[in-house]
């Protein structure tokens, strides 16, 4: 039994799973501080917002919220409300926050979620604000506790940072530069989240193509150690007892090796799947983007994966409206989709970053006409996905259950092997069970199906549907 007998607390992230993960540790650390978790943040004695700085809308929601929280931070003088995250660290948001929202009790960065423990004590005892931020991450930190969200599915982060430093994005800056974690801690701790029931592992990385590259100090280098690189730890990581789904994200083309492939057909819990972002179709935006690889470099590369893994499903991400794209470079980016089929794609308006070299470029696309080709993307992702949903109807899908939904308790959802959403009908206790599910009807963003009598003929395999949840659009 949990003790709760400090209050309750309630965190909101923003971002990707790399924060999503982090809000987990965070919410370990409070578990063992004896806080328990509450849904309402008017109810809870400390607020945590995670937030992301990747684009505008994640900024604007965070000081949204963040004003929202004033009015409960005046009422009671006991809450805590503390901000962490990609944007502290940036030296502007530092900067408002200080000047604007001076209420805040506490405030750290990416590299010091280790020190939260101690710094929300200080702030607790002491009644003091504190703003403790770190300009880069030092050696990882091993061992912290982790309160996961479901109990038979984990992240489970394998590299930190990037090295990338593509001309858009945030992410080099706010994270830092890339490390990776040791494998026999990353297998010690798949063993550990199996002999708790966990069934599937996401493996975490900003680019996990690169596990083991880079020659950071403190960090893993694969060469140096002469130990497994990325296909390596996936076979490693095959091996162990109890976890039946082996995921992970996300990759950069420009990095995937033959080996990868090459672990899709060997290592049988690996799903059949792959997220790999191409951002546009044109060569010559990839360039000013600095994605190192080229249209046709990329279509090789799907057309390979293709071959070696014919059930594979792949999914993207894309952004319209990078500066100077052109009518023409936007229709290579709508044939290349077409061409490549994917499953889904998550779509983004090119969104302005303070610091990137991106800023600085002078021929910003105009917000009407990216707009418009936005909602162009969308129709052709959404039709060609329609195709492929509706191609599943008779299958038999392997789904692992998340539980019943949240408008009738009767129907179960969970996700296939390609990490689509499949619902059907069936009682709440087959959650956080792998179930045989015979597809009925396919949509758009879900496939749709019911228990099937008899087992999957091929564990794993047999399904070419499609992989990540309908979410296409702006996500945050
Ligand atoms: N490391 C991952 C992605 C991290 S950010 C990768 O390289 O695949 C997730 C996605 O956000 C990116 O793939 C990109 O499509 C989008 N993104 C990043 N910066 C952006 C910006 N400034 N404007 C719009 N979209 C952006
Ligand atoms: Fe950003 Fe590029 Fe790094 Fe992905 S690979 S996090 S898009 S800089
Ligand atoms: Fe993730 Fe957003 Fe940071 S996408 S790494 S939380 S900027």
């Amino acid at each position: 039994m949990e003790s709760t007998t400090q209050g309750k607390f309630y965190i909101q992230t923003f971002g990707c799973q790399m924060n999503e993960r982090d809000s987990e540790t965070l919410a370990g650390m409070l578990t063992d501080l004896g806080y328990g978790p509450c849904g309402d943040k008017a109810e809870a004695d400390v607020v945590i917002l995670n937030t992301c700085s990747v684009r505008e809308n994640a900024d604007k929601r965070f000081f949204g919220i963040l004003g929202q929280l004033k009015k409960y931070r005046e009422e009671r003088s006991d809450m805590v409300v503390a901000v962490c995250g990609c944007m502290m660290q940036q030296q502007h948001v530092i900067d408002t926050l200080k000047a604007k929202y001076p209420w805040v009790d506490l405030v750290f960065g990416t590299h010091n979620i280790h020190q939260f423990p101690q710094l929300f004590q200080n702030v607790v005892q002491e009644r003091r604000k504190i703003v403790e931020i770190w300009e880069d991450g030092g050696a990882i930190v091993e061992g912290l506790p982790a309160k996961h969200l479901y109990d038979f599915k984990a992240f489970v982060n394998i590299m930190y940072g990037c090295n990338n430093f593509c001309t858009y994005c945030i992410v080099p800056y706010t994270r830092g530069r890339e490390r990776s974690r040791r494998p026999e801690e990353i297998v010690e701790e798949a063993k550990r989240l199996a002999r708790s029931g966990v069934k599937e592992i996401t493996l975490l990385g900003q680019n996990v193509n690169s596990y083991g590259v880079s020659r950071y100090e403190g960090g893993y280098c694969a060469a140096d150690e002469k130990g497994p690189d990325f296909a390596g730890l996936l076979y490693l990581l095959n091996e162990i007892e109890g976890i039946e789904r082996i995921r992970f994200m996300t990759s950069h083309p420009k990095d995937l090796s033959d080996r990868l492939i090459g672990a899709f057909a060997d290592c049988e819990k690996l799903c059949r799947h792959i997220h790999l972002p191409v951002q546009s179709g044109s060569t010559e935006v990839l360039r000013r983007m600095n994605r190192r690889y080229t249209r046709e470099q990329y279509l090789e590369l799907v057309s390979r994966l293709k071959d070696a893994v014919p059930d594979i499903a792949l999914t993207t991400d894309i952004i319209v409206g990078f500066p100077g794209e052109t009518e023409a470079q936007f229709e290579d980016t709508l044939d290349l989709a077409r061409k490549v089929e994917y499953d889904s794609a998550f779509t983004f308006l090119y969104s302005v970053r303070k610091g990137t070299p991106a800023e600085k470029y002078g021929d910003q696309v105009p917000e009407e006409v990216k707009h418009q080709r936005f909602n162009r993307l969308v129709d052709v992702i959404h039709g060609i996905q329609a195709v492929k949903n509706k191609a599943c109807e008779g299958r038999i899908e392997k789904v692992l259950v998340e539980g019943p939904s949240k408008t009738d308790p009767r129907t179960l959802g969970g996700r296939n092997d390609a990490n689509k959403t499949v619902n059907f009908s069936g009682p709440r206790e087959l959650t956080g069970q792998i179930v045989d599910v015979r597809i009925t009807e396919g949509k758009t963003f879900s496939l749709w199906g019911e228990v099937a009598g008899r087992p999957s003929p091929c564990p794993q395999k047999g399904s070419k549907s499609g992989p990540a949840p309908g979410k296409e659009g702006e996500h945050e």
